[in-house]
């Protein structure tokens, strides 16, 4: 028998029920945020990938030569396709641009727990808007969206931190710019890789200074406050190198201060330790986690402000985030938070051998009507089919018995209550089932 390849899933209808009810939780929430939907190609040229993406995301990519001798790779994130798309109508588009998407992505990744090779994001992305605002509403959004699947505080955080800042602090410590970036990665890999590893790597970059920049770093990145950076900055630098670094921080400061006001406090914490492995980002980005759990990101996202220029559009700020259905679906399991109630309207029809061309005639109107209407293809005696009707999870079977119908009536019983009524046949075009 064939096996589906390592990575991808298969959805069977019960599966499915888990996946649809994630998927509408996360359109309802964004909604009511006023963000659109769009699409775009599941299969991008793959250069679009190549250019400056990150170490990381550019070794896990599905790539292939296809018959046209180009060459492709599936996505493996939305946002390059979304730049693109953004930069090709950038001056048409109403700002701030406000959209979202749901769609399946691509990731030649090494197989473990919360990780896929297929796997969906809901992607949230705000352009336009280079103030603290948008960055705000792209946090309270992903609050929101974790707080609408019945996560509280007690269950997720959103760590958050800010590139920017780094710049400014590597820039005092006279960290030259084209080394910065090697800096920060390594940064991003500390609390996977431990001290050693760091400082090994540290001092292939910047040499003999590694051991007291990584000092410097873990130091920073243990305090949880802007006010507690403040203060360490006020010691580490002399005045000329505090300005640009003091200026980020009042940034920080309006940031979290909307955060609050949008309802965010208890969710989000100031962690220098996130710095996002993607190479596009440029100021604030975080992460949500699961609390007290060792598991992946739950989401993870922040500002770009030069993807869009580097694909070819103008100037246009941009901040954004994706959250993965692989590791929220499993938060969701672990925390029994997966109540899905299957209160839909669902019609089965009852009939034998002389009443089915009647009952089928009826389930045709009904389903034209946007009725949801089933029948047993076998002509199998009442309790058979009564049988299948609950097996299917239907809420109401229609019964067509010879009885009824010569009296030209038929009897509607609703499955979940037990109660049954009798109604004339032509009543059934306009009758309402709750
Ligand atoms: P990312 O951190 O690479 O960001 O992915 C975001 C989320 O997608 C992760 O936190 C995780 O939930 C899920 N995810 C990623 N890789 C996998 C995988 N192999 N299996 C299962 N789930 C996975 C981005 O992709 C950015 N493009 C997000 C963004 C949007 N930034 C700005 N706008």
């Amino acid at each position: 028998m064939f096996e589906s390849l390592p990575g991808f899933r298969e959805f069977y209808p019960e599966d499915y029920k888990t996946r649809d009810y994630l998927f509408q939780k996360w359109r309802s929430a964004v909604e009511s945020v006023g963000f659109e939907a769009y699409e775009g190609p599941v299969l991008e040229p793959l250069e679009l990938y190549t250019e400056k993406m990150g170490q990381e995301i550019s070794d896990q990519l599905f790539h292939f030569v296809d018959k046209g001798a180009r060459k492709v790779a599936l996505r493996p994130e939305m946002t390059r396709t979304l730049g693109r798309m953004i930069a090709a109508r950038a001056n048409a588009l109403k700002r701030p641009i406000k959209w979202y998407n749901i769609g399946d992505h691509f990731r030649y990744e090494r197989m473990q727990k919360g990780r896929t090779r297929c796997f969906t994001q809901l992607n949230v992305d705000i352009f336009g808007e280079a103030g603290v605002l948008a960055d705000a509403e792209a946090i309270s959004t992903l609050v929101l969206v974790c707080q609408s699947l019945g996560l509280t505080s007690d269950h997720f955080y959103v760590r958050l931190s800010d590139r920017d800042l780094w710049v400014s602090l590597m820039e005092g410590w006279g960290i030259p710019a084209e080394k910065q970036g090697e800096v920060l990665s390594c940064i991003d890999k500390l609390e996977k890789q431990g001290e050693s590893k760091t400082i090994n790597n540290l001092s292939s970059i910047i040499g003999e200074s590694a051991e007291p920049l990584f000092e410097k770093i873990s130091k920073l990145i243990g305090l949880k406050s802007v006010k507690a950076i403040e203060q360490w900055v006020d010691l580490e630098f002399d005045e000329q190198k505090r300005q640009n670094i003091q200026k980020r921080l009042g940034e920080c400061s309006l940031l979290l201060e909307s955060l609050d006001t949008l309802g965010c406090a208890d969710f989000v914490e100031l962690d220098l330790g996130i710095v996002r492995g993607l190479a596009y980002y440029t100021g604030f980005v975080f992460e949500a986690f699961e609390k007290g759990k060792d598991s992946r990101a739950l989401a993870g996202g922040g500002r770009y402000n030069n993807l869009i220029k580097s694909l070819g559009g103008p100037d246009m700020p941009a901040v954004g985030w994706g959250m993965g259905d692989v590791t929220m679906t499993d938060c969701l399991v672990e925390n029994d938070l997966l109540h899905i109630s299957e209160d839909q309207i669902r019609v089965f029809a009852i009939s034998f051998e002389n009443t089915r061309k009647q009952a089928l005639r009826d389930i045709t109107k009904l389903r034209a009507r946007g009725v949801s209407a089933q029948f047993s293809y076998k002509s199998g005696g009442f309790s058979k089919q009564l049988k299948e009707a609950n097996q299917k999870g239907c809420s109401h079977a229609l019964i067509y018995g010879e009885d009824e119908l010569a009296r030209g009536e038929v009897i509607i019983k609703d499955l979940r209550k037990e109660k049954e009524v009798s109604i004339p046949l032509q009543d059934l075009e306009t009758y309402h089932f709750e």
